[in-house]
């Protein structure tokens, strides 16, 4: 069962963020605890960026075990690390941070394996051989490039506003695979297999403006955003002919896994809490 501090309070987790009263990170967890059996309390920071370092730091030397970390602190949350797993450094974001029994943090970053996890568990798609493009060239970007690169996809695109933004994220993995980089008016007019919405357009209702030439029927469209309705870019897909239109849900779900595991050394299975999410996202 679950471990105690030396003080005999639970192990203490949560998420910090700005904002973050949105977050479905403390319903995930507690239900993978209570999946698992085990004992820990997992709470909201809602923390603005000028005392993230002065958080985290009391945070840790109160006795915490481990944090999520969402936006804006995923870059803050790596050069606050002592030590980064090799995916947190190809993506220069951490959303894990970890307390070791040495007393220095780890900081890892389970966003790629939660996405790809979605896209080939839950969504059942095989990645190999599809040309692949990715909406937007931030922070969310870097994460997941390197392990898609991993499932042999024939091309990966990054097309960003700012394309000069997609050609540097673009070269920093080149020699992982067959990547480029390129702005959005560039995009040549021919449809994609996967086209993946990274950009931070959708929580404001937004949409990146790209050409409908890059969707066709055989199309799947994925927002890394989540939400009770479908985002403005998966309703522009759908409209323009795509074949699904996939919200983010199942990374949430995979990444908070990750971490899970990451903390506790316990895997929870996610299938049974994506179906919680679903009927509760589902207006009855
Ligand atoms: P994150 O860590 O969430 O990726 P970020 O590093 O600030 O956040 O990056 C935001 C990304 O979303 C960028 O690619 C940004 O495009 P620019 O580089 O041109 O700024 C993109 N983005 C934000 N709002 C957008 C919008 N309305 N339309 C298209 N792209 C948008």
């Amino acid at each position: 069962m679950g471990e105690e501090t030396q003080d005999g309070t639970v192990d203490q987790y949560g998420i910090v963020g700005h904002p973050v009263a949105q977050s479905r990170s403390p319903f995930i967890h507690g239900l993978f605890a209570k999946q698992t059996g085990q004992r820990m309390a997992y709470r909201l920071y809602d923390v603005p960026s000028d005392d993230f370092l002065a958080h985290v730091t009391r945070f840790f030397s109160g006795g915490g075990c481990g944090l999520n970390v969402t936006i804006p602190h995923k870059p803050a949350a790596a050069a606050f690390a002592h030590t980064l797993t090799p995916r947190a450094e190809q993506a220069r974001a951490v959303n894990t941070l970890k307390m070791q029994p040495d007393g220095t943090v780890l900081g890892d970053n389970t966003d790629g394996v939660g996405l790809v996890r979605d896209l080939t568990g839950n969504l059942g798609l095989v990645v190999a051989g599809l040309r692949v493009l990715i909406l937007g060239a931030g922070g969310a970007t870097r994460g997941i490039v390197a392990p898609l690169l991993d499932l042999a996809p024939a091309e990966l695109l990054i097309a960003n506003r700012t394309p000069e933004r997609a050609r540097i994220v673009a070269a920093s993995f080149a020699d992982l695979g067959p990547v480029k980089g390129c702005g959005f008016h560039e995009l040549e007019p021919r449809p994609w297999d996967l086209v993946i919405n990274a950009t931070a357009a959708s929580p404001t209702g937004g949409r990146p403006e790209v050409s409908p030439a890059i969707v066709a029927a055989g199309t799947i469209c994925y927002d890394m955003a989540y939400g009770q309705e479908l985002t403005r870019f998966l309703h522009w897909a759908l409209a323009e002919g795509a074949a699904a239109a996939h919200l983010g849900w199942g990374m949430l779900v995979e990444q908070a896994a990750e971490s899970f595991y990451l903390w506790r050394g316990v895997r929870p299975e996610t299938r049974p809490v994506l179906e919680v999410l679903k009927d509760w996202r589902t207006p009855s």
